[in-house]
């Protein structure tokens, strides 16, 4: 997979992906991120990008014309399945959306600033718009960030058996059961027995009962989907 990020703030997202599986998910070769400066794209002075919206109002609004250079110029080279926005109006970001992300070869991601876009870029390019949640960020990068963890984790060979998603919470529409490692007792607090036994179908019925009632207590939302 390919995930081409373009944003004003390439520092911003940097770190996530220089740690961890991230990191080890590039190192193996099974993700490519690529990093664009919008202000690459511009040929205004002061690398503007950004400029006061139509109609007066608070709040700049990222030009069309660098977006248009720097998405033109991706998609002379490669195809792409999706060219995400990253905007609170999106649509919500989910379990299930991650997993079908995870199957494609090549996005891009558009991360906004200040006001937004100018709305012909979303019109003329934007094929998907995701939101991270119902909460306004400053910019799109770390709700790139949190978009690029979720999907990257799960292409295929990205974690090992042990970490396996198989068993993460959401995956099913459950919650995950509850895990434990050593000591068996700690502070008189101890591990449930069931674990302890070896015996590998009672500990997969209790694992399933547990991520059922948690599901049922914590999320009876899920159950309903
Ligand atoms: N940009 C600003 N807020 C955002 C959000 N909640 N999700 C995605 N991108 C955003």
């Amino acid at each position: 997979m390919r995930i081409d990020i373009i944003t004003v703030l390439p520092e911003l997202l940097e770190s996530p992906f220089n740690a961890s599986i991230l990191k080890r998910a590039i190192e193996k070769e099974l993700v490519e991120v690529h990093f664009h400066n919008l202000r690459d794209y511009t040929d205004k002075s002061y690398n503007q990008v950004d400029d006061y919206q139509y109609g007066g109002g608070a709040g700049m609004v990222l030009m069309i014309e660098p977006i248009d250079k720097c998405i033109t110029s991706l998609t002379s080279e490669r195809q792409y399945d999706e060219i995400i926005y990253m905007t609170p109006d999106g649509q919500t970001l989910d379990q299930k959306m991650a997993n079908g992300l995870s199957l494609l070869n090549n996005i891009i991601v558009l991360c906004g600033h200040y006001k937004g876009v100018d709305q012909r870029v979303r019109d003329r390019f934007i094929t998907k718009e995701i939101s991270i949640g119902d909460y306004v960020l400053s910019g799109g990068e770390l709700g790139a960030a949190v978009l690029c963890d979720a999907v990257i984790r799960l292409i295929p060979g990205v974690l090992n058996n042990e970490t396996s998603a198989l068993t993460d919470t959401f995956q099913d529409n459950l919650l995950a059961p509850p895990v434990y490692t050593r000591p068996a007792e700690y502070k008189g607090m101890k591990v449930p027995e069931v674990l302890l036994t070896g015996d590998f179908p009672k500990i997969e019925k209790w694992r399933e009962d547990q991520a059922q009632a948690r599901t049922e207590k914590l999320r009876p939302d899920l159950l309903e989907e």
